[in-house]
């Protein structure tokens, strides 16, 4: 239900300290705004959230109808009125209606029988997978496998989203026609650069004299009919549910390529960690909640301080595939300017996410976090143990680094030289992992998953339709079509004709 007016002017006119101010004058601060949810630690303190309104968390999470929300959430009912849908992406950890979690669950037993009979030799030498699929399709699995199977992946996997030939050829630079297979993952299995794409390797397959092309083929898909039409062979054809959402969907059969890759047992402890995060969610109070709280100081910056965009930066190499996952989670579901029953937003939407790794951050776009007129909230994501072959001091030197960054945003330093000053008094949100492995990964994406859930509905909309994405697909259908260029406007159909189209 909308915040009213009274409960958005506690966001909006909050009163803020500076953040050492703030330290100073609430001697609990690191306490209260730090926690630990499911084995991940949060810590809040270096946030503009002051106490008046963090002790406000329950009447604003009660206010914007919080609890029922999760309640739908987690029982599997409608939360995407404008589709008509729910949204079980928690089913597939174990959080649904009975019958969600039941089909859930075949159907990752059937994706744990498919790579069974892989491993098992059904499809002959397989030493890699070609995975196919763009948007949530590709960026989960992407990450997954960039993030955990560094020192230990039992088969190649090669991840092909763009439409690009040059993508296309990097892709297969390194994989063997004869012993690869092609998963062509896409929920509607009509996404134009996907179904390409896929032809594509069909054909790259048959250029390297592969017996039976369509074989190698695997799909993993909530229109398993169209995968079908398509010509692979149903056994191997992966459903899913076409309640879950793309960018919410590496929890069920789209994670196919990581469950091979590391194996299932990974890929259930994936699961196990976010079941952990969404326990997290359901039962701890607003003010001691690491998603809600992540939200409320995400609606302090974007609505009370006007901030347009917050960003990310992964302090480890592992997770250099992570800011590029949390903008289509993110800006796909709250990038949105009405409400969730069609009225106007009437204030800004969710902020623009970006992100990088660091240290090589700081050495690029930092400048502008500590000097520039653009208010940034920040957020680094760290692994407290290191998983590399190299001295300890280089990940000691990394860690210290993010924690510094977040001491100099906030304390800053001056200097008579305007511009050798460090206003300092920048606001910023730390993640710490113990170490990265499947469950603290899982915990981790659940918790990104709800903060972006709570800032919906704490704003009012609806995180699971993405309309927005249509219009450019469309017209660029019309734009092929030769008869309908000519009701385009002269600047495209310049470009067209310069690019020789
Ligand atoms: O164009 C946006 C989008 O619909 C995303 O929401 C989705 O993750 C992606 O395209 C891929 O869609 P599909 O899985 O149906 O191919």
């Amino acid at each position: 239900m909308p915040l009213s007016p009274e409960h958005w002017r506690l966001l909006e006119q909050a009163e803020h300290a500076p953040l050492t101010q703030l330290f100073a004058d609430e001697p609990d601060r690191l306490d209260r705004l730090s926690l630990t949810a499911a084995g991940v630690r949060f810590d809040f303190s270096k946030t503009h959230l002051g106490r008046s309104l963090h002790d406000r968390a329950g009447d604003l999470a009660a206010a914007a109808g919080l609890a029922e929300a999760q309640e739908r959430l987690f029982g599997g009912e409608i939360v995407n009125p404008t589709e008509g849908r729910a949204a079980e992406h928690p089913a597939e950890r174990g959080s649904g209606s009975p019958e969600a979690v039941e089909l859930a669950g075949a159907r990752h037993s059937r994706m744990r029988a498919l790579i069974d009979a892989i491993e098992a030799g059904a499809f002959g030498d397989v030493t890699g997978v070609l995975h196919i699929g763009i948007g949530g399709s590709a960026l989960g699995p992407a990450l997954l496998v960039d993030a955990l199977g560094r020192h230990e992946r039992r088969y190649k996997v090669e991840v092909l989203s763009n439409i690009d030939g040059q993508a296309f050829d990097a892709a297969v630079a390194n994989l063997d026609p004869a012993t690869t297979l092609v998963a062509i993952a896409s929920k509607t299995f009509t996404t134009s650069e996907t179904l390409r794409n896929a032809r594509s390797a069909l054909q790259w397959l048959g250029e390297a004299d592969v017996e039976d092309p369509y074989g190698q083929l695997v799909a993993i898909t909530a229109a398993p009919e169209q995968a079908v039409a398509f010509g692979i062979d149903e056994t191997r054809v992966l459903p899913f549910a076409d309640s879950v959402g793309g960018r919410y969907s590496l929890w069920s059969t789209i994670g196919f390529p990581a469950a091979l890759a590391l194996g299932f047992g990974a890929f259930e402890e994936l699961l196990e960690g976010a079941a952990e995060m969404d326990r997290h969610f359901r039962l701890a109070p607003p003010d001691a909640n690491a998603p809600f709280i992540a939200a409320l100081a995400d609606l302090l910056y974007t609505q009370g301080l006007r901030a347009g965009t917050r960003g990310v930066f992964a302090y480890d190499e592992r997770l250099r595939l992570l800011p590029p996952y949390l903008q289509q989670l993110v800006m796909e579901s709250n990038g949105k300017s009405v409400t969730a029953d069609g009225q106007p937003l009437g204030r800004a939407s969710s902020a623009i996410l970006w992100g990088g790794t660091g240290t090589d951050a700081q050495h690029a776009v930092f400048q502008l976090l500590h000097q520039g007129t653009h208010l940034v909230p920040v957020e680094f994501v760290a692994i407290a143990e290191a998983d590399d072959d190299q001295e300890p001091a280089h990940h000691r030197e990394l860690l210290l680094n993010a924690f510094a960054q977040g001491a100099a945003l906030m304390t800053g330093r001056s200097s008579d030289d305007p511009a050798r000053n460090y206003p300092g008094d920048r606001p910023s949100t730390t993640i710490l992992l113990q170490r990265l492995d499947p469950r603290s990964l899982g915990a981790l994406l659940a918790f990104y998953e709800h903060r972006t859930f709570a800032e919906a509905v704490l704003l009012g909309i609806n995180p699971f339709d993405q309309f927005g994405v249509e219009l450019g697909k469309s017209i660029a259908r019309a734009i092929d079509d030769l008869d309908q260029r000519a009701s385009f406007d002269p600047s495209t159909r310049a470009l067209i004709e310069e690019a020789g189209l």
